[in-house]
């Protein structure tokens, strides 16, 4: 079997957290037991471009365990696990390309390694590995049957190839489910950036100014977080409405020209770029520090940054300063621009991608159940299938809810009854 790790011989211990976070999917658990009995990936060879954690690794055995050959590659060049890598290609025999650290053109070796292998399905995380078999592997993309998306980011470049004309397989829109982005992107986005902030510089952050790029599901989490460990926490927006729902929900909503002058922390989530730009450090107070928790490492304008400045100074792991060449001040910069919670900390924890990854795992034997029959575009999940992973995970978490009596149903489908 060919892989490409940091190093073998750290299996051990990842295995020890894959089984711990095991512990927090039980959705995910029932899934693979079922998959254990009835196979219904048997066959498939499959491509997971996704960060390689523990939750990843639970996701993996769960696809091995409905039959499925997989291959997995990082998703980002600095949230590979090396001791998770290791466990999966000694432990479960899947064939793991990523190393943490990875440089740019390792991680696309590993995507090019991936495609050659000719999967059925690909699992992706930012649409990279799609957009590189668009553009690549032309042949090989008419005998795809599907692809899963994880990330809002996925979503938007998959709508814009829908748009284009080009896509040539459909593709389910995992992010979209609303046991993904209701939770995963909101308190698992929350609680991880904040642990990869506090992880990287071990700084306090009561009474600090914090700046959230952004008020959408992400944004909406770290800033609820950051308030809970008592920031005061500054919103911008370019979405009138969002912007309204940050004002009503307590917070104060600045233009990014005035945040920049006050703020202590940035965390840009927005999945757009440059929103942190030349003119905006120009503004910053000397030692703001400044990362992203969106997908894609270029939220922060860092090549403006590097240009005012001498070489960065490297003063932790994680932890970069930035001196600026005419002295006035300096800038910190976590993770080098990317995501802060799987650089510097360990990602979402497992009780919110229990669900994630059941509706990753569920959307791959969608596609396989309804090969040839779906459009070329972006699906969604049946409503019905969200609605069992939640009603799972409230089993799982010992909570019943009411049921709606036949009085009450036939109440909410009349019309008639009124004052
Ligand atoms: N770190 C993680 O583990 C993680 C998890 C889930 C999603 N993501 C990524 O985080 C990013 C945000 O995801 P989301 O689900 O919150 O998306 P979203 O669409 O719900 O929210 C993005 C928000 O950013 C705002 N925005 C866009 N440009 C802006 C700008 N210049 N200034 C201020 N605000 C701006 C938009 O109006 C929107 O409200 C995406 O890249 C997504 O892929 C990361």
């Amino acid at each position: 079997m060919q892989y490409d790790i940091k190093d073998i011989n750290l299996a051990e211990q990842g295995k020890q957290r894959i089984e711990w976070a095991a512990r927090e999917m039980p959705v995910l658990g029932l899934i693979r037991e079922r998959f254990e009995q009835e196979k219904p990936l048997d066959g498939i060879k499959l491509v997971a471009c996704a960060h390689i954690t523990t939750e990843t690794a639970n996701l993996a055995r769960t696809l091995q365990a409905g039959g499925a050959e997989s291959i997995l590659i990082a998703s980002n060049p600095l949230s590979t696990q090396d001791d998770v890598a290791a466990s999966l290609v000694a432990d479960w025999n899947i064939p793991v390309f990523a190393i943490k650290g990875e440089s740019t053109e390792t991680y696309l070796r590993h995507v090019h390694i991936a495609l050659d292998s000719k999967p059925d399905i690909i699992i992706d995380d930012g649409s990279d590995v799609v957009a590189t078999m668009l553009k690549e592997y032309p042949d090989h993309a008419e005998k795809i049957i599907g692809t899963t998306e994880e990330t809002t980011t996925g979503i938007v470049r998959l709508e814009a190839m829908e748009k284009a004309g080009v896509m040539k397989f459909p593709s389910m829109a995992v992010n979209d489910a609303q046991t993904k982005h209701f939770f995963d992107n909101r308190y698992g986005t929350g609680q991880s950036t904040l642990d990869g902030i506090i992880r990287a510089t071990n700084v306090l952050l009561a009474g600090k100014n914090l700046v959230v790029v952004g008020y959408g599901w992400c944004g909406k989490g770290v800033a609820m977080r950051a308030r809970g460990l008592g920031a005061n926490v500054i919103v911008t927006e370019v979405d009138p409405i969002k912007a309204v729902e940050a004002v009503m929900d307590g917070f104060r909503v600045l233009s990014m020209n005035d945040a920049a002058k006050v703020g202590d922390f940035f965390v840009t989530v927005t999945g757009n770029r440059h929103v942190i730009d030349r003119d905006h450090f120009k503004l910053m107070k000397n030692g703001a520090i400044v990362c992203n928790s969106g997908h894609f490492d270029l939220e922060i304008n860092l090549e403006a940054l590097a240009e005012m400045s001498e070489p960065a100074a490297k003063r932790r792991p994680f932890v970069e300063e930035y001196s600026f060449k005419d002295g006035s001040k300096s800038v910190i910069v976590l993770g080098e621009g990317r995501l802060i919670n799987l650089a510097a900390a360990e990602g979402h924890p497992a009780s919110v991608m229990d669900m994630s990854f059941a509706n990753q795992a569920l959307s791959t034997e969608y596609l396989v159940q309804n090969r040839g029959k779906l459009e070329n575009k972006v699906h969604l999940l049946p409503v019905e299938v969200d609605q069992e992973i939640a009603g799972l995970k409230l089993e799982a978490l010992g909570i019943a809810i009411d049921e709606l009596t036949p009085e009450m149903i036939e109440y909410m489908g009349s019309w008639e009854t009124g004052t």
